[in-house]
């Protein structure tokens, strides 16, 4: 309340020109790079206060220049807020979100956040456009790096753990930023996994899966959120009132800055909603309140303003004072936002250098670490961990490369600064270890091409596959291991880069078949962006390591695996397909009246040509170095009734040699209700870290409200309703290993 005073006193001083100005949010483009005095286009803007917000600065110089130039050029001395994409780490690339999403580590995830926030915001740094809490259920899909993986509780556990990270219990502390959700909402659903497409669903499908992590983000505090490009249900998202200023705003409470993404307002058109006056007022009339690069909120609105629209194709009409109140709405949230970062006290509060660079060495430590938890082991015969003594060859595309080790979306992250995998295990072997480049990572030029349009991270060497091959052999000669880094190219996945196949790219499966064929053991580390499907070639190593795109310090968290200085302990945050075409697919699918038996059968769900033992990793997957054995779960009472509460707990016992941090997951199951249920869904979960020989008692509490579920005849009617009867607990290490324990809960 009291920023939105703060705010309106502002409001009732401004013009509908200034108020419009507020609405508009711009790339930086070279920004002012020379100071407050620069005259290039964005600057002239300033001048004339059509600006509300900046993105994309490249420098705490260029942020200070514009804000002088703003605050000069505004009749009221608004300042502007400064926001950037700060994906999974600022200057200290931190692993992809999916990937820190696989060490289920609650705790791990903010501090990562918050190292970033801190950075950020000693660049003078407002907003950032995180975190991404799209449930991404289809590896086709390349934004599935940014997402926190397929399951809508963990995501939502995730969103309050990054807002608390970014924003701690105020954004406008110096080593804070606001967080902004994105994208509102299903942009994880779309169509056949195009980057996108639109996505229609029962209502409740989308109240259970894909609007609750907005939910917990909004709980957890957070001060903005974007909205998503596609339909939903055939309503794009930039006009979607229902959701928007009904569900999230209305329904969840959120009281804070809606902005687009990017051209989604001009976008309108092409979806068919009308022209861009009809685009404009849509967009506002749902409530976005920012118009970001495409302007059209600023060129059109001061036509509307004062006359009006009545677009009788579109649907639309409207007074000049009704387009007015709209306009006043969302320049009151802009400014109450600025006024929550603690902007209107002080617009220079951290442009002046005062706010302190964390120190690089804390982050690169935290990436290591962050990087060493998001890979899962996914296989080992024993033969990891290596000793300090082993000698192995290093072969693959990815044994000396920066750039894609980043991964997607790490727009202020530097390659030059990544340290290769062939550096890391060489500083911990003491001594230079034998490599090859072994093939490319993909053998078309054309999608070469493709994956550089960022700049060069794939190379293409243009020798004969079998001569590059026959040189990995050559250094895996006199090796006692093999390690095989294949994977995916950092565009490979990310915006707009939708794989048809998401599998191993074939020069790499053959490089993986040749070296099995050599009979040394193989250890497989996959750099990736999404889930693949392995396939045989991966499978059949010995050990095989699901790595993701680790950021700066990505294979130094890696080789501290490998060489056991780090016990794995991640855990899948999205199920490996075993074959690529079996997508869309998510470990929490509703029950069947054919169920998979687990191997083809006529007349049961599954597919005719997936050969028998083909084999995937089931959500929650991951193994450690030491070996944990479950008891079975016992509830203190197996009949409980109302809204009571149940305690269940399981004996977790560490029965190898070697520490474990074990993720203890919690799924339930709902066999007889009115409706078809999951076969299971992820329901809670705990970490706790087992020494040796030691047995953990983790003991869960079950609520009523855990077991309900959404019937949604419409949005605005949507009710939770529960079954009484039989319920199942299954506690396990994963999804699919679990153990059950029945029972009965009454009315
Ligand atoms: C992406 C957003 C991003 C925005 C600004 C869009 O293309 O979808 O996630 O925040 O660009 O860079």
């Amino acid at each position: 309340m009291q920023h939105e005073a703060q705010a309106r006193s502002y409001l009732d001083r401004m013009t509908t020109i200034e108020k419009i100005g507020q609405l508009n949010l711009l790339a930086a483009g070279e920004g002012l790079a020379t100071g407050a005095g620069a005259e290039t286009p964005l600057a002239r803007r300033l001048d004339d206060g059509m600006i509300g917000a900046v993105f994309g600065i490249k420098s705490l110089a260029s942020a200070k220049a514009m804000q002088e130039r703003a605050v000069r050029g505004s009749r009221l001395g608004i300042p502007l807020f400064f926001a950037e994409d700060v994906i999974h780490g600022h200057r200290t690339v931190f692993p992809l979100p999916v990937a820190l999403a696989c060490s289920w580590d609650m705790d791990l995830i903010e501090e990562t956040a918050h190292f970033a926030a801190r950075e950020a915001a000693s660049e003078g740094l407002n907003q950032v456009f995180a975190p991404m809490i799209d449930v991404s259920r289809d590896p086709r899909w390349g934004r599935v790096a940014e997402s926190p993986g397929e399951d809508p509780f963990l995501a939502g556990r995730i969103a309050a753990a990054t807002v608390r990270g970014f924003q701690g219990t105020d954004p406008s502390e110096q080593d804070r930023v606001a967080a902004c959700l994105k994208h509102f909402v299903a942009y994880g659903a779309t169509q056949s996994g195009r980057d996108y497409d639109n996505a229609s669903m029962a209502l409740e499908d989308l109240l259970t899966v894909h609007l609750r992590p907005f939910a917990d983000g909004v709980t957890a505090g957070a001060a903005s959120v974007m909205a998503a490009f596609n339909a939903v249900n055939k309503v794009p998202m930039h006009a979607n009132g229902d959701l928007i200023e009904g569900w999230l705003r209305s329904g969840q409470g959120f009281d804070g800055l809606m902005v687009s993404d990017y051209t989604g307002v001009m976008e309108l058109t092409a979806h068919g909603i009308g022209n861009r006056d009809a685009a404009v007022i849509r967009a506002l009339l749902a409530g976005v309140d920012m118009d970001m690069v495409g302007e059209d909120y600023l060129h059109a609105l001061p036509q509307l303003a004062e006359n009006g629209i009545d677009a009788a194709d579109s649907g639309l009409s409207l007074g000049a004072d009704e387009v007015l109140d709209l306009i006043d709405r969302a320049c009151l949230r802009v400014l109450t936002f600025k006024a929550r970062v603690g902007l209107l006290d002080d617009p220079f509060a951290r442009l002046g250098g005062s706010v302190a660079t964390p120190p690089r060495d804390e982050g690169l430590a935290l990436a290591q670490k962050a990087a060493a938890q998001s890979a899962v082991l996914l296989h080992n015969n024993g033969v990891l961990p290596l000793s300090g003594e082993a000698n192995p060859a290093l072969v693959g595309p990815f044994v000396a490369d920066r750039a894609n080790m980043l991964g997607t979306w790490a727009v202020s992250g530097d390659a030059r600064e990544v340290r290769t995998l062939q550096e890391a295990m060489e500083d911990i072997t003491g001594r230079a270890l034998p490599t090859a480049f072994g093939a490319n990572i993909v053998d078309e030029p054309w999608l070469v091409d493709r994956l550089n349009v960022h700049g060069q991270t794939v190379s293409f060497d243009d020798r004969d596959p079998d001569d590059m091959i026959a040189e990995a052999l050559d250094a895996a000669r006199d090796a006692d291991v093999v390690i095989a880094a294949v994977g995916e190219a950092k565009e490979h996945a990310g915006e707009s880069s939708s794989r048809l196949v998401p599998d191993l790219p074939f020069p790499q499966r053959e490089l993986l078949r040749a070296l099995s064929r050599t009979g040394k053991p193989l250890i497989v580390l996959v750099f990736a962006g999404r889930p693949l499907a392995l396939g045989p070639e991966v499978n059949d190593a010995d050990a095989v390591i699901y790595c993701w795109h680790g950021g700066l310090r990505g294979p130094d968290g890696v080789a501290d695996l490998v060489f056991g200085r780090s016990n794995p302990s991640g855990r899948l945050a999205t199920t490996l397909p075993a074959h690529p075409a079996q997508t869309p697919l998510h470990h929490s699918e509703e029950a069947t009246g054919r169920p998979d038996p687990g191997r083809f059968q006529k007349f049961r769900t599954g597919w005719l040509d997936l050969p028998d033992g083909f084999r995937g990793y089931p959500f929650g997957f991951g193994l450690g170095y030491s070996e944990i054995e479950y008891g079975t779960p016992v509830v203190n009472s197996a009949q409980i009734s109302g809204d009571g509460q149940l305690q269940v707990h399981v004996e977790v016992m560490n029965t190898g040699s070697r520490e474990q941090l074990e993720t203890v997951q919690l799924y339930l199951s709902d066999p007889v209700a009115w409706i078809t249920r999951p076969a299971r869904w992820l329901a809670d979960f705990r970490q706790v870290r087992i020494a040796p020989g030691a047995t953990e008692r983790v003991a869960f509490t079950i609520t009523r409200g855990m077991l309900s579920y959404w019937v949604a005849p419409s949005l605005a009617n949507a009710t939770l309703e529960w079954d009484p009867g039989e319920f199942q607990i299954h506690i396990g290490p994963n999804s699919r290993d679990t153990k059950t324990v029945s029972l009965q809960w009454l009315e």
